[in-house]
C-alpha cells in the first residue's frame, strides 16, 4: 500500500492518489466492496451522503481491520434544495447534516468533507462554507473542499474565506480532461480530484487507441486510463464492486505511460461529458 503515492494539499495533509469510490453500490453490499478494496491496498474511500451508503460503507472500515489513522475517508454534504442554508440556521442544517454523516460511518472525524454540488442558480453557498470551516477548525474535518465547481464559485469562496478548498472533486476521464479546469486548479493551489475516472467503465474502455496502448503494456484499458490520472498529477477514485476488478484497479504502479501512450489518450477527448453540468444542474 504505502507505494501507492500520495498528493500534499493546501493545508499540508496528504491524500492517496488512488481511492475507492462507492456511488451507486447499495448499502448492504457496501460493507463487502469497501473491506475488499481495503484488502487489496486502498486506503481512500470516497462516499457521500446522497448515495445511502455510509453505513454499509462504515461497517467495511470497521471491519477491515486497518487502524483508522491509516484510511483517508472523504464524504460529502447534500446541500438539498429542500432545506435552507442562508444565514445561521444554515450553518446549523450544516452540522447536523455532518453528524448524520459521521455517525453513520461510525467515525469521529473524516479526513475529507465536500460540497457536493454548487447549483449557482441559488445563490450563494457563503453560509455553507462558514460551517465548513467550523469544521475544519475542530478537526472534525481533518480537511474540507468542493465538488463540481467551476473558477467562477472558486473565486467567490476565495473572495469570502482565507480557507481554499484543498480540492475539487469534478468528472474527468479522457473524454473530457478538464485541461482549463486542471489549470485553474494549479494556479490557486487546489487538487485536482476526478469522478467516473474510468468513464463509468462504458465505450472509453473500448477505445481502439486505449486499447492498443494497453496490449503494448500488457496492461487492461482501466489500468492505463488509471495511470493516466496519476502521471497527471490527479486523483482518482474508481468504482467497482467486482473483486477482481478492484484489485486490477490497484494494480497501476508497475509501468509508465510514454509520450507516445499520453498523445494517443489526448486523441480521445471530446469535449463530452457522462453527467450533468453543473453550471447548469440542479436536483429539486
Ligand atoms: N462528486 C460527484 O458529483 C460524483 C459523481 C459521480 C461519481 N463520484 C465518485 O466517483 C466514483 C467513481 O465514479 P463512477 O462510479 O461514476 O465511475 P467509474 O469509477 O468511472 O466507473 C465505474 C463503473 O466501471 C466499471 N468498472 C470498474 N472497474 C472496471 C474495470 N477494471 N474494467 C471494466 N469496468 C470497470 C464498474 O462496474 P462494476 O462495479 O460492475 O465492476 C462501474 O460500472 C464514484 O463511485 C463516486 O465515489 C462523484
Amino acid at each position: 500500500m504505502s507505494t501507492i503515492p500520495s498528493i500534499t494539499l493546501n493545508n499540508g495533509t496528504r491524500i492517496p492518489q488512488l481511492g475507492f469510490g462507492v456511488w451507486q453500490v447499495e448499502d448492504d453490499a457496501a460493507e463487502a466492496a469497501v473491506r475488499t478494496a481495503i484488502e487489496a491496498g486502498y486506503r481512500s474511500i470516497d462516499t457521500a451522503a446522497i448515495y445511502e451508503n455510509e453505513t454499509g460503507t462504515g461497517r467495511g472500515i470497521a471491519t477491515a481491520g486497518v487502524p483508522r489513522e491509516e484510511l483517508y475517508i472523504t464524504t460529502k454534504l447534500w446541500n438539498s434544495g429542500t432545506k435552507d442554508w442562508s444565514g445561521p440556521q444554515g450553518q446549523d442544517a450544516v452540522l447536523r447534516e455532518f453528524d448524520a454523516s459521521l455517525a453513520k460511518l461510525g467515525l469521529d472525524y473524516v479526513d475529507l468533507y465536500l460540497i457536493h454540488w454548487p447549483r449557482p442558480m441559488h445563490g450563494s453557498f457563503g453560509n455553507i462554507w462558514s460551517a465548513f470551516e467550523k469544521l475544519a477548525a475542530d478537526g472534525r474535518a481533518r480537511a474540507v473542499g468542493v465538488s463540481n465547481f467551476g473558477p467562477a464559485q472558486l473565486d467567490a469562496l476565495r473572495e469570502q474565506s482565507g480557507l481554499v478548498p484543498v480540492l475539487n472533486q469534478v468528472e474527468l476521464h479522457p473524454y473530457f480532461p478538464q485541461d482549463e479546469l486542471r489549470a485553474y486548479h494549479a494556479e490557486h493551489g487546489i487538487a485536482t480530484e476526478a469522478w467516473s475516472p474510468l468513464g463509468q467503465g462504458k465505450t472509453l474502455l473500448g477505445e481502439p487507441a486505449l486499447v492498443q496502448v494497453a496490449e503494448k503494456h500488457g496492461r487492461t484499458p482501466a489500468q492505463v486510463v488509471l495511470r493516466w490520472h496519476l502521471q497527471r498529477g490527479v486523483i482518482a477514485i474508481p468504482k467497482s464492486v467486482t473483486p477482481s476488478r478492484i484489485r486490477e484497479n490497484i494494480d497501476v504502479l508497475g509501468f509508465e505511460l510514454d509520450e507516445a501512450d499520453l498523445s494517443a489518450l489526448a486523441g480521445l477527448a471530446t469535449g463530452e461529458r457522462i453527467g450533468p453540468d453543473p453550471q447548469g444542474f440542479d436536483w429539486n
